[in-house]
């Protein structure tokens, strides 16, 4: 069982924190009692989502353009500085990109979408788990990944690429940081009702989309964002203590095939 205090006092880094699943992994481990480093560019808009939870005494915002490796520096010194620790990092940020035709992925997108979607983590994950093993830190790294990298599909080849490669580099840093007792997962949402997914309603070409989507997730709905927020709790918590280098779908299926 998860014990009602086991996150009380732990430090939680979560990236891309102001809105959408990263804000209600702010939430969720702040309501546990923990602290909580909220990071993302804009920091108008990491104050205004921080406004929005309730016990937010315990959350601290950190703006940072984690696709550049020197802001990445820079945070980690400053939380290192102020915290001295860090128990568990979500790597939550993630650039979802519109439709572009495989053969029409310039080189500036690939290396953005990299960047982002791959080296972001990558260098969080490092700057992370240094502390962790200078601390003796038992810690937890969460990688959200998509179901796009476990259900290929047409017409977002450098989404796909970038998340399956941090679907990989998540197993492999699990074999890696096991031996410090760091665990390394990853949580892969299907379809969540973001505001993404709210703004592509309001247009009736990208609405006809997700509505076929929506088709195709057999428990019938989109992930919430809580959906997302428990997946990555419970394999943060002591119930996920044996659990690292696992894949978890939170997709309502949306992954297992086809449904007709
Ligand atoms: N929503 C879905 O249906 C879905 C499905 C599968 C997987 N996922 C994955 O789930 C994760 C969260 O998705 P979401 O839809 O909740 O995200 P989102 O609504 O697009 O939010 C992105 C967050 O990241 C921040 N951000 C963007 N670029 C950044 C950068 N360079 N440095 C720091 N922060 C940055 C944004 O704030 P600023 O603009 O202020 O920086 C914002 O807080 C992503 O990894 C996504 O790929 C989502």
């Amino acid at each position: 069982m998860i014990q009602s205090n086991e996150f009380a006092g732990k430090i939680v880094l979560v990236t891309g924190a102001s809105q959408g699943i990263g804000l209600e992994i702010c939430r969720q481990f702040s309501d546990l009692g923990a602290t909580v480093i909220s990071v993302a560019r804009n920091k108008e808009k990491l104050e205004t989502a921080k406004n929005t939870i309730k016990n937010n005494s315990n959350v601290y915002t950190y703006p940072c353009d984690l696709s550049v490796e020197s802001e990445i520096e820079k945070l980690f010194h400053e939380i290192k500085e102020k915290f001295q620790n860090v128990d568990i990092l979500v790597n939550n940020l993630g650039a979802y990109s519109d439709k572009v035709e495989w053969n029409a992925i310039d080189y500036d997108l690939w290396i953005k979408t990299f960047e982002t979607n791959v080296l972001s983590a990558y260098f969080c994950m490092v700057k992370a788990a240094e502390i962790m093993v200078e601390n003796k830190t038992k810690g937890v790294i969460i990688n959200i990944g998509s179901s796009s990298a476990l259900q290929v599909k047409k017409g977002r080849l450098h989404y796909t690429v970038t998340k399956s490669s941090l679907h990989t580099l998540s197993r492999v840093a699990a074999m890696d940081l096991a031996k410090h007792q760091i665990r390394v997962n990853v949580v892969s949402p299907g379809p969540t009702a973001t505001e993404i997914v709210q703004k592509r309603m309001q247009d009736a070409e990208q609405r006809a989309q997700e509505e076929a989507r929506l088709k195709k997730i057999p428990l019938g709905r989109y992930a919430s964002t809580v959906d997302i927020a428990n997946a990555v709790v419970f394999l943060s918590s002591s119930m996920g203590e044996f659990i690292t280098g696992a894949i978890l779908p939170v997709d309502g299926g949306y992954t297992i095939g086809e449904t007709v």
